[in-house]
């Protein structure tokens, strides 16, 4: 992998492909390895950078409270490293989040957003109690508390699972008790996205049997966002780009369209 300093830590990310810059943002609790068999199949269309977010896989973090508006300075911190100034950002749940930071953020630098099993409104406050008592329970614990509560949640896929539960294993507690409270402050981001031009190309892409965020959020943003385009994969759980990667494919592939 690549290392690069941003923001007082070291980000690692991956490079390959050629074509219109396009960022993968991994989701919670896992890290770059999630897009490996997407990856590949993107390369003739797009110069596709994936990042290991702060804390996760080979970037370091910091112990300090952190946000997820941090999260996404950290990928334009990368950008200018790499002297890209505009790209399409796509990320899978928390990695969606992180996109829509970063959009609110950047503007200017997006040329495209495509959100995998996410969503745009903020935490209930009993989701926000929740992940704080995660937190702790991390913090206590390790992280093989998540990997239990949340490897058959996120997919039903036994192939999936494993490579899940392993993923998670080899996270540091301090990055996801980080990105957890992360997560928990993290802006309603709605009213942002219905405010969109509708030439701007978005690409929501869910599978239909998600039990952690269900297809209903991206069916919320369709109806406030019209020009949206809604990819809804039937039988796909919360992992489409590992259950179903030629149909994620396919909705990352319209936001070069
Ligand atoms: C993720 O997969 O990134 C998380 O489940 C998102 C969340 O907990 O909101």
């Amino acid at each position: 992998m690549n290392i690069i300093s941003v923001n007082g830590i070291k980000l690692a990310y991956t490079r390959r492909g050629r074509g219109t810059p396009l960022i993968l943002v991994h989701g919670f609790p896992l890290d770059h390895t999630s897009w490996n068999e997407v990856a590949p199949l993107l390369e003739d269309r797009f110069d596709v950078i994936i990042p290991d977010l702060r804390g996760f896989g080979q970037s370091t973090t910091i112990e300090s409270p952190y946000s997820i508006s941090d999260m996404a300075d950290d990928i334009a911190g990368l950008l200018d490293g790499l002297e890209i100034y505009k790209a399409a950002i796509a990320g899978h749940s928390m990695g969606g989040y992180v996109s829509l930071a970063f959009l609110k953020n950047h503007p200017k630098r997006v040329s495209g957003l495509g959100l995998i099993s996410s969503q745009a409104a903020a935490d209930s406050p009993e989701r926000k109690d929740g992940r704080y008592k995660t937190a702790a329970d991390v913090a206590e614990k390790g992280v093989g508390v998540v990997a239990e509560a949340m490897t058959t949640k996120l997919s039903a896929d036994a192939r999936v699972q494993e490579f899940v539960r392993r993923s998670i294993n080899e996270q540091g507690k301090s990055a996801v008790i980080g990105a957890l409270k992360a997560m928990a402050e993290r802006d309603d981001m709605m009213s942002h996205l219905a405010a969109l031009n509708a030439d701007f190309p978005v690409a929501l892409i869910h599978g239909d049997a998600d039990v952690l965020i269900p297809v209903e959020r991206s069916r919320v943003i369709k109806s406030i966002l019209p020009s949206a385009k809604l990819f809804e994969l039937p039988g796909a759980g919360h992992m489409p780009m590992m259950e179903f990667a030629e149909a994620t494919i396919e909705g990352l592939m319209s936001l070069t369209q």
